[in-house]
């Protein structure tokens, strides 16, 4: 109803396209929205805004994403366009509560299906290892969904640290969800042979990580779930594509992707791909 109430909103504005493309773009994070304006679209900006603040009375500011999502810690910038200046939040998703700064952190809310999807798979007393962990909402919804031992929970990012902090006391998960600042290859040095599952949720670092996810692995193997990027003509040969991309044995395991999907198109002809890998011991047969 809402999304209606938008496009209708724009009418007087936009082209019927133009209002649909703006539309999918936008994202709701809390009591901010962030929409992706196309070069012809941004002397619109300000009254746009103002448009989706009417509509989604619960939106107290909203910015144009100026950049793409690029760099070590995955941010973009962002320009102000209407409502209160300021970039923190606090997000709700699968009654856990995520709070992070937009500008200083990755937050995606289009990855919820993917946190409860992944949560699901968890069971009782399970080791989780999540090496790109954010402002730790996979780990969260893990921590609160299922019943895992411990989740370890790293981020190379100082501030998206801090918010993981605040977001541990936020969903009382002390002792379950162990925060960790670091790069994830260093940090699982120290957690070899622990995890029944890795998590890695940063798809331009997924091949480069993977013989590290493998070595957090006890030795009678696990799950990894995959996150990458790939390039293909449409989103069922994403799939095939994404398949090809686990090597048969790795680090003295034996792997099988026994799951894949896209989680959404990130560009033309360009996805974004998750593979739940099953992870032996090489000599199990
Ligand atoms: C795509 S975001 C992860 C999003 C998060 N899982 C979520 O659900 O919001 C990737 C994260 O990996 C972190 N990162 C980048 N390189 C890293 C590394 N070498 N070790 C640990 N974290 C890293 C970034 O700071 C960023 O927060």
């Amino acid at each position: 109803m809402r999304g209606k109430g938008l496009k209708e909103k724009l009418k007087s504005l936009l082209s019927e396209s133009e209002a649909a493309e703006l539309k999918s773009s936008l994202e709701i994070i809390g009591d901010l929205a962030v929409i992706r304006l196309p070069p012809g679209l941004k002397p619109l900006g300000g009254r746009l805004a103002e448009a989706i603040m009417q509509v989604h009375g619960n939106v107290k500011a909203v910015f144009s994403q100026a950049s793409p999502v690029e760099g070590e810690f995955r941010l973009r910038r962002l320009q102000h366009l209407a409502g209160e200046s300021r970039t923190e939040t606090v997000h709700r998703e699968h009654g856990c509560l995520f709070k992070a700064d937009i500008a200083r952190t990755y937050f995606s809310p289009r990855l919820q299906y993917e946190r409860i999807r992944v949560a699901r798979l968890v069971q009782p007393g399970e080791t989780v290892v999540n090496m790109f962990a954010g402002v730790g909402c996979f780990s969260i919804v893990i921590a609160r969904k299922a019943k895992p031992a411990k989740v370890y929970s790293v981020d190379l990012n100082p501030q998206a640290y801090r918010y993981m902090l605040e977001n541990i006391l936020l969903n009382r998960l002390i002792g379950v969800v162990k925060p960790v600042l670091g790069d994830a290859k260093t940090v699982v040095e120290k957690l070899k042979g622990q995890a029944d599952r890795v998590l890695m949720p940063l798809p331009a670092k997924a091949r480069e990580y993977l013989p590290y996810a493998l070595q957090a692995l006890k030795p009678q193997g696990g799950w990894i779930h995959y996150y990458d990027f790939v390039q293909a003509a449409g989103r069922g040969e994403a799939l095939t594509e994404a398949f090809k991309l686990i090597p048969r044995s790795l680090e003295g395991f034996r792997l099988k992707a026994a799951f894949g999907r896209v989680v959404r198109s990130v560009g033309p002809r360009w996805y974004q791909i998750v593979l739940d890998v099953e992870a032996r011991p090489s000599e199990a047969v």
